[in-house]
């Protein structure tokens, strides 16, 4: 019993050992753990127990029955000279027929002799060979497949499989990212592609009522400053989103997807200081990016003036 506990110590020290190197290389089942939540991990955990109790009992199953045959080897004389069954399997498959000791002469190699040591001319034992030739079967295989067929992938070939599962993975993380967007996590998107699609956006579905330019219509004029719902970006997300109902303002949730209106919340913010063709007056409260809650001014109506204050 012993011995077993120090098996399964060693295994146990292995695997810790194991875990942490994995830890250090990132490897994906570490991740994949990391990333689980705590029923997940709770079943992972009765599982491990299920399967570490099968074994146990396993184990102690293999015990019971050697201390039963050798009871009953004991019990039964006639029986008791019988090679057991582990026996026959050892002589068989593990050690080989050993001779017993003092008793193999014949294999004594005299010329193999240190200081009165002398060799024995064993054979191979049967486990070696059974190593040695299906070696040599993997090996054959392995030629065949690697090099005369070529089916098997090379370790560039691996490497660039590797790379593109990599690119599929960091596009679906960026994807969710993505998707993810909300009124919270929103931020101002100045690079050209977003502009560019935010612009395709807006031609599309909102100049009709706020105008190519941003001059306004229908809805109010971006290229003021003044904001009925806020001109930071997560007002205008959050606008553009939800909509304002019952001032005409259409919820876009349905129709654009996060990034897209972000793009589009982008997009408005751009239209700032710039010069419109047909000015709408400006509408709601002075909003500057700055902490400045004081700052609500009665809105000035003369658009002319208004446009060209903004710098
Ligand atoms: C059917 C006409 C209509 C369309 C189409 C429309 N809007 Fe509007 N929008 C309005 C109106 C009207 C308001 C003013 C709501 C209010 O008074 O509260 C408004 C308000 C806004 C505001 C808030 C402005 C402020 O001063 O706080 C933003 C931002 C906005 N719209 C963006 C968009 C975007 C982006 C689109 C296209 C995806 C769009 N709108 C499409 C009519 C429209």
């Amino acid at each position: 019993m012993k011995k077993y506990l120090i098996a399964l110590l060693t295994l146990c020290g292995f695997m810790g050992s194991h875990a942490a190197w994995a830890q250090t290389e990132g490897s994906p089942w570490f991740a994949k753990m990391q990333a689980m939540d705590s029923s997940q991990l709770t079943l992972l955990i009765i599982l491990a127990i299920i399967l570490g109790v099968i074994v146990l009992l396993l184990v102690l199953m293999i015990y019971l029955m050697s201390f039963m045959s050798s009871v009953l080897r004991k019990e039964n004389p006639e029986t008791a000279n019988e090679p057991s069954g582990w026996e026959t399997f050892k002589e068989r498959f593990v050690t080989g027929k050993m001779d017993p000791v003092g008793q193999e002469g014949h294999k004594v190699m005299a010329d193999h002799s240190y200081d009165g040591i002398t060799e024995l001319d064993n054979f191979m034992p049967p486990w070696l060979q059974y190593v040695f030739i299906g070696s040599v079967i993997i090996a054959a295989a392995y030629f065949v497949n690697y090099s005369v067929l070529g089916t098997g992938p090379t370790q560039i070939e691996e490497y660039e499989e590797e790379l593109k599962i990599e690119a599929i993975a960091a596009a679906e993380r960026n994807a969710n990212a993505k998707a993810g967007i909300d009124e919270t996590t929103v931020v101002f998107d100045e690079s050209a592609g977003a502009l560019a699609a935010g612009k395709t956006i807006f031609e599309g579905n909102c100049a009709a009522c706020h105008a190519q330019d941003g001059g306004g219509g229908v809805g109010p004029n971006f290229t003021d400053e003044y904001w009925i719902h806020g001109g930071s970006i997560k007002d205008v997300f959050k606008v553009v989103k939800y909509g304002v109902v019952e001032k005409g303002m259409v919820p876009w949730e349905e129709q654009l997807t996060p990034e897209e209106i972000q793009q589009v919340s982008s997009y408005i913010l751009t239209f700032k200081g710039k010069t419109a063709a047909v000015p709408k007056e400006p509408q709601g409260d002075l909003y500057s990016a700055s902490p400045a809650p004081a700052a609500v001014e009665a809105p000035v109506t003369d658009s002319t003036t208004v446009i060209a204050t903004v710098e």
